[in-house]
């Protein structure tokens, strides 16, 4: 079976700075894979170069076995257009820690929107779509709520309605909690739980430790722009090999 995500020796760098140092890992399908790292390290640029929203310097990167950006003829890589960039983009829902929702539109509309102008889907499918996920985030009443009359949690809670609504195949999660505050943090972690039980396939950076563990079918410890140790959370994150897995681990535990 293809990984949805191989890395081989990505790296990327801005300027002179290299943040991402040759980077190889694999994500099976409907695998929840954690990656914990200290600031810095290169995580959201990792999962910014997965969806082509950087462009990497060395190395591949393959989504569902297609390079991330190029098409491979014979030796050679051509770059694609940024037409069939945006194609391959639509496959990949991404959830940020700020969760960037239209504030003029309400959160049906809000989840409605990128069906309708993408896939020229019709209003009424892309409601139904749309209350079905509302209700799947715990939230059918709050369907005509605007941004604003809703909490930070909630808030999240539609912007991974609304990643979903693409139907995606694969899902990045860039510190999904780490803006919220502390009590509303396990209603948005229990839809991503949800989601993995549901067998969607979930990179997920988080200091979420807990999450990592109970829910992560492996994790990554980068640091510096390179991969430390990965492995089962369980052995990971209870009993690091490396110095610097310590060392994090014994600030965010
Ligand atoms: N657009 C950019 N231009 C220049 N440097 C950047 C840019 N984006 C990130 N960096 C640098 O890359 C490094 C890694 O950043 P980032 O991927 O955001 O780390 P993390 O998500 O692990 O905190 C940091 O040193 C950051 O300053
Ligand atoms: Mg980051």
């Amino acid at each position: 079976m293809n990984a949805m995500v191989k890395a081989e020796g990505v790296h990327k760098s801005y300027g002179a700075v290299q943040v991402l140092k040759g980077i190889d890992l694999e994500v099976a399908p409907r695998e929840v894979f954690c990656l914990i790292g200290p600031s810095g390290s290169g995580k959201s640029t990792f999962l910014r170069c997965i969806n082509h929203l950087e462009k990497i310097n060395a190395g591949r990167l393959y989504v569902d076995g297609e390079l991330v950006g190029y098409r491979q003829k014979g030796d050679k890589l051509y770059e694609l257009k940024d037409s069939e960039v945006a194609q391959n983009r639509r496959d990949i829902g991404m959830v940020f820690q700020r969760f960037n929702l239209f504030p003029h539109m309400t959160a049906v509309a809000n989840i409605m929107e990128a069906p309708m102008q993408v896939k020229g889907e019709s209003k009424a499918v892309a409601r139904e779509r749309a209350l079905k996920l509302l209700d799947r985030v715990g939230l059918a009443d709050k369907a005509e709520n605007y941004p604003s009359q809703l909490s930070g949690g909630q808030q999240q809670r539609v912007a991974i309605a609304r990643a979903l609504a693409m139907e995606p195949k694969l899902m990045l999660f860039d510190e999904p909690t780490s803006a919220l505050d502390p009590e509303l943090v396990g209603d948005v972690l229990d839809v991503m739980r949800g989601l993995a039980e549901d067998g969607m396939t979930m990179i997920v950076v988080t200091h979420e430790m807990g999450f990592a563990r109970e829910v992560g079918d492996s994790v990554v410890f980068m640091d510096q722009g390179v991969v430390v140790e990965s492995g089962n959370p369980r052995e990971v994150l209870t009993n690091p090999q490396h110095e610097r897995t310590k060392s994090f681990l014994s600030k965010v535990l």
